[in-house]
């Protein structure tokens, strides 16, 4: 029976979707150079589901390690997660950025197509519609401005994907945008674990509530949306890791070049994500008003219709459940993966 390569599996959506993959019957290899994960993510995906996960540590930029694993597996299909994803870092580091994210898969498709394996689901983001034209957003809205190299890599990415099909259209190419990702598996035993002081909303929250940072810095009160803080599509991480796998059912249609939104179509606030989280986990979260964080937009949520119309797959989490499974995460949890 063929697989499915995860690059970037042992990851936070990456791990969540090696287990809905295997759930489904799927075997999956997962490669990864675990620069910002722990291969302990992928012995609690065994736990989950009872069976072993093929595992090689390595970087995708490295032909010869990619070669072999070509070699060594029967693989139909790519769900490419690997990848740098802190927005500020990638405005430090540049170069680091471009090079691990768009040179690595460059390579790997070159090595991909020399397989001829010419399958792939790409991790791509809402990020690329920049300042969106409309809301809710379309996949036809315009791709925008990206406001960091992070953002340019994914945009640049699509791009790169988008013309490698167009040259040889015995290529699939899925290209997935998130929205934002929270939430973990019902189990508690995956989930997020940034590196340093969370960039991101919930695992900042879920950070002050076990403790480890006093309070959440809102970022901003005077956006033109109705409590003035920042509106986002916080989609629960196991029902994006199931679009990646009705993604993969579309891909044996030979579908050519797809692009779909994965989002709830819903938007929640900054002060409302703090207050159902308070509700979800009994905790209070203490947060102060700052200033406006630079690159930040107003208001950002996914008309996902198109998802549902042609892979079949709506969310079904609401931001309750959201919220109470990254407190699971997070409490049982409390320094992620290391004891
Ligand atoms: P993550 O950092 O938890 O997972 C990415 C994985 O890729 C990590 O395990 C890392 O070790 C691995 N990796 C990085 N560079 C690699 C390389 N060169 N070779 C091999 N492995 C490498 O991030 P995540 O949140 O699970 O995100 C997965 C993908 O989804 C990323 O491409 C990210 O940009 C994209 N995405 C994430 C979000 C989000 O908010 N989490 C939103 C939109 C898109
Ligand atoms: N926010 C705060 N305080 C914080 C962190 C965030 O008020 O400590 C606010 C932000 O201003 C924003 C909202 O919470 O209004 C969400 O911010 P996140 O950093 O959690 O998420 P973003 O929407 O800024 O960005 C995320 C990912 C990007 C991805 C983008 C679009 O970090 O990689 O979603 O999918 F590109």
């Amino acid at each position: 029976m063929s697989s499915i390569l995860v690059t970037g599996g042992a990851g936070f959506i990456g791990s969540h979707t090696c287990v809905e993959l295997i759930e489904s019957g799927y075997e999956v290899v997962v490669v990864d150079n675990l620069s910002n994960s722990s291969e302990e993510s992928l012995k609690r995906v065994e736990k989950i589901t009872g069976k072993p996960v093929k595992f090689y540590q390595a970087d995708i930029a490295d032909e010869a390690a990619m070669n072999q694993i070509l070699e060594e597996n029967d693989i139909f299909a790519v769900i490419h997660f690997a990848g740098l994803k802190a927005v500020g870092e990638s405005v430090q580091k540049p170069l680091e950025y471009y090079t691990n994210n768009i040179a690595g898969t460059l390579s790997m498709c070159k090595v991909l197509r020399a397989h001829h394996v010419k399958n792939i689901i790409f991790s791509s983001s809402a990020t690329v519609y920049g300042d969106p034209a409309e809301i809710p957003i379309t996949e036809k809205c315009p791709k925008g401005q990206c406001t960091n190299p992070y953002g340019w890599t994914k945009s640049m990415l699509e791009q790169i994907l988008t013309d490698i099909q167009f040259a040889d259209p015995e290529w699939n190419v899925i290209l997935l945008r998130y929205f934002n990702p929270i939430g973990a598996h019902k189990s508690g035993l995956i989930g997020e674990e940034p590196n340093g002081i969370p960039n991101n909303l919930m695992p900042y929250i879920t950070k002050v509530a076990v403790g480890k940072l006093p309070q959440v810095n809102v970022f901003g009160n005077d956006y033109p949306t109705p409590d003035g803080t920042g509106v986002r599509d916080y989609i629960h991480v196991v029902d994006l890791a199931q679009g990646h796998v009705k993604a993969l059912e579309k891909i044996k249609e030979n579908p050519g070049l797809k692009i779909y939104n994965l989002g709830t179509g819903k938007g929640y606030s900054v002060l409302e994500i703090i207050e159902n989280f308070k509700e979800a986990s009994g905790v209070d979260i203490p947060y102060v008003i700052t200033e406006r964080r630079a690159g930040d937009i107003a208001e950002c949520y996914a008309d996902a219709s198109l998802a549902k119309e042609e892979l079949g797959w709506t969310a079904r989490f609401g931001i309750r459940e959201m919220c109470a499974d990254s407190w699971n995460w997070q409490k049982n949890n409390p320094n992620g993966y290391s004891k």
